[in-house]
Parts: C-alpha cells; structure tokens; sequence
C-alpha cells in the first residue's frame, strides 16, 4: 500500500460513508480516474549520471507569485465535509507548505478567513445562472486578494449522480457547504440562480477578466483545439484536467493531453496540470513534459480529514521531498532544469 493509499484508509475511517464516497468518486465507468493515474506511471524519468545534483532548487513562481515547489493545492468543494473548519486548515497546511491554494466557488469558509492563514490563493469560479452572483464573489475574492481567478470549463453534469453522496442532500444543507460568500439575504436574492451556468463562451474568460482585474487560468482543458480557444479569448494560463476523473468517464487523461496542449499553447501562457498525480517522482514527470506546476487534489482533502491542517501540511511535504529526491536520483540540481528529453512514455 502506498502512502496516500494508507492516508485514504485514514481519512475513510473518520468521515461519514456519504462523505468518503463523494470524495472517492469518479464519473461514468470510472475508467478516466484510474488510467488517469497509470498514465502519469507510464512516464519514465531518464537519470543522467555525473552531473552535480547537490544544489536542489525547487522553487518558482506561478504567473508570477514564488511558490517553495511547483506543486499547488487543487480547488476542492465541501472540505467542510472533511473538518468543520474547511479551506481554513487547508490554507494554513498550504502557508507552512510554502504553496499555494484553490479555492472552490462551493467553499464553506469566508474569503477573508482564507485569506488570513497567509498562503497565497487563486478562487476557482463555476460561473452561476445569474451573473451578478458571480460578479460579486469574483469582486470579494479579489479584494480579499485572490492572485488570479480559475474558470472551470468543464462544467458537463457529473457523470455518476448518486443522490445518497450528492453534497445538496447532506445533513449539514447546501447553504454552510456552499456559498459563504454570499448573504443570506443574496442567496434568497439568487435562490437556484446561484447553480451553474452551463452556456459558458470563450467571451466569459475576458468578461471575469475586466470584471475581477485578475489573470485567468481555464480549468478542464483536454485538447489542443480548446486551448488555442481560450489562450485567444484571453486565459492567461490552462490547467490540463479531467476534475480528476469526475467528469467524462471514459475521456482521455491529462498525461495523454498535456503533450499537445503544450505543443499548441506552451510558449504563449502557463500550463498546469492535475488529476491522479500521485508522488513527486510523478510530479516531475509532469514538470519535465514542461507543466509550470501540477495541482493536487485528493491526497490533500485525505491529509484535511485525517489530520487537519498538520495533514495538509503532511501531505505536501511528502510530495515535496519526493520531488528533491526525484531530481536528485536524476541528476537535476534545480526544477528549471528538467526537460522533456528526462521524460519518455513506456510503450
Ligand atoms: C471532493 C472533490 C471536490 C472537487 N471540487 C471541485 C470544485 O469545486 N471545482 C473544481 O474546479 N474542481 C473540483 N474538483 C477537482 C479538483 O480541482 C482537481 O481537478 C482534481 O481533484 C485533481 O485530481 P486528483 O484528485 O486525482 O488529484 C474536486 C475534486 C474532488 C475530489
């Protein structure tokens, strides 16, 4: 059993089943989440030998904020589910991890709360019915100071509608796992309006840009055509995803896609990936095909529930060590080092 595996037993033993499983799931046959991933395995790193790898560096900046390691915190919702106090703990592990954090428009906690624990963060917007809802939280986050904004653009259904896991019919209710950011007097303003929009543009990513005045990042881009898409309506970066395998259930992965989404729109804006990265060694696989930083996801809600903001930190950290003695075992003294030629997909 690896380590993350042993945190998810850890995790599964103290949340409530719904919980747990809501956490676990992937969408339709469940294939995309698993294979997505076999592939990050099926890159195989290249060591060089007599190289001097004692200088390890593995900090950078993400669109121009430094990080110790390019290795961030995905935007996850319901992380109330995981301990009451939610994105708070997960910021606090982020501060003490030295990175940087998601957070998701279904956060519980507050913007300012967040923001307090000092670790920098980008708010991810599901864009709502009405639009005026999405304009005011995308003006909180930013003058609460979220750095940049991430669009999720896969915003089909997810794909596997199990009403027992489904956060809307939880014990705790929508309202305290959702929408902190808005009053109460605007959810009733907004009532289901609030629910995501789901005749999303490329217009949308140059409308939050001038509506927030901060960069934009797409997230759930799986193809070429698409990046090229929303880097001329404007992203300032791409996050390759497939939402760690919730959304389509036989769509390829995001070590398959990230190649070409690369190859289209690489030299042009940031390209970040996630979904099923699992360790450092396969961190700097994603870095060596030339990500700017991959996101983690699951492991770190895992680390929330087990151990609060210690296990978020936890998690990190392992992930970041992992990362040094990757690079290390390759000899690669610095993360501006790695390069595609350290990388290779076992056939
Ligand atoms: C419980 C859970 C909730 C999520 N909620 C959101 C969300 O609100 N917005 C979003 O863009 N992605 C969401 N995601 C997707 C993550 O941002 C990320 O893409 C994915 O978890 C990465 O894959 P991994 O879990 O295999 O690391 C969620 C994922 C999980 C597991």
């Amino acid at each position: 059993m690896t380590w993350i595996e042993d945190l998810a037993h850890r995790a599964d033993a103290v949340l409530p089943d719904y919980v747990s499983e809501y956490y676990h799931s992937y969408a339709g046959d469940g294939s995309c989440g698993r294979e997505g991933i076999a592939d990050w395995n099926a890159l195989r790193l290249r060591p060089s030998v007599l190289r001097d790898a004692s200088i390890q560096s593995t900090a950078t900046q993400v669109l121009g904020t430094p990080v110790s390691a390019p290795i961030l915190v995905a935007p996850m919702a319901q992380q109330v589910g995981a301990r009451p106090e939610g994105e708070v703990l997960t910021a606090q592990g982020a501060a003490k991890a030295g990175t940087l954090l998601g957070v998701s428009t279904n956060t519980g906690a507050t913007f300012s709360d967040i923001a307090a624990q000092g670790a920098p963060w980008w708010y991810q917007v599901y864009v709502a019915r009405n639009r005026e809802a999405t304009r005011l939280l995308v003006q909180r986050a930013a003058a609460a100071d979220a750095k940049a904004l991430i669009l999720t653009v896969d915003t089909t259904p997810i794909g596997r509608e199990i009403p027992a896991i489904d956060p809307r019919n939880w014990p705790a209710g929508p309202r305290k796992n959702r929408t902190a950011n808005l009053t109460a007097d605007e959810l009733d303003r907004f009532g289901a309006d609030t629910d995501m929009a789901l005749d999303l543009t490329p217009d949308t990513i140059g409308w939050l840009a001038e509506t927030s005045g901060l960069p934009v990042l797409c997230k759930g881009v799986l193809t070429a055509r698409d990046a090229r898409r929303c880097v001329d309506a404007g992203a300032d970066g791409i996050i390759v995803s497939t939402h760690g395998g919730r959304r389509l259930g036989n769509s390829v992965t995001s070590a398959y896609a990230l190649p070409e989404i690369l190859a289209e729109v690489g030299s042009e804006v940031e390209v970040h990936v996630d979904s099923g990265i699992r360790g450092g060694a396969q961190a700097a696989a994603a870095i060596a095909l030339g990500a700017k930083a991959v996101h983690i996801g699951r492991p770190v809600m895992w680390g929330l529930a087990a151990d609060g903001a210690d296990g978020v930190a936890a998690v990190l950290a392992t992930y970041q060590a992992e990362f040094v003695t990757t690079l290390r075992q390759m000899g690669i003294g610095s993360v501006h080092d790695l390069a595609p030629r350290d990388v290779v997909v076992r056939r």
